[in-house]
């Protein structure tokens, strides 16, 4: 079979290779090979390796972080699959850290150095580098992914998923130069990533703008919590700050407001590890209290030396940052850091499109529920990339079990419902007609950092100032009305504003980045809308308590593209064909 993979992740990578063994495999990817979220992941990844910890523990710190909203059997082969899925790594040549320190080598019963991370019960986080895991990580598997025959596109963005009869049947894709072209394929895995780009401040690389799930969306595939948004406690707040990894909370530093006081102690038990939602809105709380000046991460109790060690790339930044927090606190703020929703998939990556299949951020398995474990992210992609890898040419259920559950309720919303989604110039259609296909070619890895708004054609969109507008705008609407904290009424301003704007007519990457971020935001906005109830990330501040009659998770799918029932009404994800969509449950969709 040929096989498309679009992303080049940790999710993308294991499975591209995996797949590489029976099928005949394309990657494409927006940037250059390393350009994604993985390469930058920090931390490291959670895996119950040591002689301390079982799979149970982690299986249940992972519930408790996903405040009980998580899949029971995406979480059970999350933690269960793991380590063999580590060890993997290992035998490929991952250098992860090693320890002499002679209580963790009896605690784990091996030298590997582990760290720990918010609302871990156990130091089970290993990493490489000190705290640049996702770059060995990301470096190891090119170098895998390179010895296989694979056909790599760098600088390829995909712009819409090719549809016909109701299967999907291939890509159309562009280049930086803008030039489209369609590819065939008897199976497309979307390994995408996230859209951390919806909002002003995010911890995300610049390709994550979510091109993958809002094609997903506009070829009918059912998509699942994307009201859960994990906003990051810790993004170094200066301009163009970056992360600082929650490792370095979970070595002892703590978070202390402008007089110095240790706020989180009042917040949770756990205080400064507490699940990173608490920790995020704690954070929020301090800053809002003392009229908006940041608060402060110290790491200087964790002495100079052991700091350095620890975490040299972070030592490194916060030093070209202009702070030694060896000596000092540094100002740190929350940052959209992670989409918990993504595209609705069964635990092998089968979505609710025959032919399409997802996985890592752009999925939705429900492995996270409401609320992402600290470094659980770097282990979907490994474990969920070899079972999407395996499901490919075997034989699909009838009844995908999406988000691990047959009875998903998925509201179809018309597309005047969330705004213009009308396929813009040059993209597919929904009977497959679209830019003719051309030639796959082979590049090699390119080291030039990606940049959309950098393209080789002169001007890169073809509207670069309105680009620049759309993309504020959207940015503007998500993080003030659709970001850490909500209310109805700002809800609903952010879905009219949403709504207002008009997508670009797409000609270039930019054009399409920005058309898949507000497509994004729409439905996001809309989610949000509708969940009258806070849960995990899902903040309301109308609505402060969970309500547990509400449903654990919502599917969202357009109603043009697939031809389901009507407005308002809830179909159930098990249906195999629009026609037998019974509308069980009238939940209504936000006018
Ligand atoms: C971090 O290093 O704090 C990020 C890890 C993660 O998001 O899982």
């Amino acid at each position: 079979m040929h096989v498309v993979i679009v992303g080049s992740g940790i999710a993308g990578l294991t499975a591209a290779i995996r797949a590489s063994a029976r099928h005949d495999v394309t990657l494409v990817t927006k940037g250059g090979l390393a350009d994604g979220a993985t390469a930058a992941a920090q931390g490291g990844i959670a895996v119950a390796l040591g002689a301390d910890d079982t799979v149970a523990l982690h299986e249940h710190d992972t519930h408790t972080a996903a405040v009980g909203s998580a899949d029971a059997r995406a979480v059970a082969l999350l933690c269960a699959d793991g380590p063999a899925r580590v060890r993997d790594l290992l035998a490929l040549g991952v250098p992860f850290d090693r320890t002499t320190d002679p209580d963790a080598l009896d605690r784990h019963g091996d030298d590997l150095a582990r760290g720990r991370e918010a609302a871990h019960a156990r130091w089970r986080v290993v990493h490489a580098d000190g705290d640049a895991t996702g770059a060995a990580v990301e470096r190891t598997l090119v170098a895998a992914l390179l010895r296989r025959h694979v056909t790599v596109l760098e600088r390829t963005c995909l712009t819409d998923l090719v549809v016909r009869d109701g299967a999907v049947v291939g890509v159309d894709v562009r280049d930086l130069l803008g030039d489209p072209r369609r590819i065939d394929a008897d199976a497309v895995v979307l390994a995408s990533g996230g859209a951390g780009h919806l909002y002003r401040e995010t911890t995300n690389p610049l390709v994550a703008t979510g091109d993958g799930v809002a094609a997903a969306w506009r070829a009918g595939a059912v998509l699942a919590d994307l009201e859960f948004v994990q906003f990051h406690p810790t993004r170094l707040a200066v301009p163009d700050g970056g992360l600082l990894s929650e490792a370095v909370r979970g070595e002892g530093a703590v978070l202390r407001d402008a007089t110095g006081r240790r706020f989180m102690t009042a917040v949770h038990p756990d205080a400064e590890l507490a699940p990173r939602d608490v920790v995020a809105r704690g954070i929020a709380a301090a800053v809002r209290d003392q009229g908006g000046a940041p608060v402060l991460l110290d790491a200087t109790g964790l002495g100079a030396d052991r700091l350095v060690a620890r975490f040299p790339g972070l030592t490194r930044a916060t030093r070209a940052a202009g702070f030694d927090w060896t000596r000092e606190g540094v100002p740190v703020a929350p940052a959209a850091h992670y989409a918990m929703g993504g595209i609705a998939t069964d635990s092998e990556g089968r979505t609710s499109l025959p032919g399409l299949l997802a996985v890592g951020e752009a999925a939705c398995t429900g492995v996270h529920g409401a609320n992402r474990l600290a470094s659980n992210s770097l282990l979907e992609g490994l474990v969920f990339g070899v079972r999407t890898a395996d499901a490919i040419g075997a034989p699909r259920p009838a009844r995908p079990r999406l988000r691990g559950d047959a009875t998903l309720p998925v509201r179809t919303v018309p597309d005047d419902r969330v705004g213009d989604v009308a396929d813009p110039r040059g993209a597919s259609r929904p009977d497959g007609t679209g830019p003719d296909t051309t030639e796959r070619r082979a590049t090699g890895p390119d080291a030039t950092p990606y940049r959309s708004d950098r393209e080789r054609r002169p001007g890169g969109s073809a509207h670069p100032d309105r680009a620049a507008h759309l993309r504020q705008a959207v940015q503007t609407e998500m993080t003030e009305r659709v970001g850490l904290l909500r209310d109805a009424d700002g809800l609903a301003a952010a879905r009219r504003a949403l709504a207002a704007l008009r997508p670009p007519v797409a000609r270039s990457v930019r054009d399409h980045e920005d058309r898949a971020l507000l497509d994004l935001a729409r439905i996001t906005a809309l989610a949000a809308e509708a969940r009258t109830e806070s849960r995990g990330a899902h903040a309301r501040t109308d609505h402060p308590e969970t309500d547990p009659s509400a449903p654990v998770s919502v599917g969202w799918a357009r109603a043009v593209a697939t031809g389901r029932a009507p407005v308002d009404s809830t179909t159930r994800s098990d249906s195999t064909t629009p026609s037998d969509s019974t509308a069980t449950v009238q939940q209504g969709v936000p006018a």
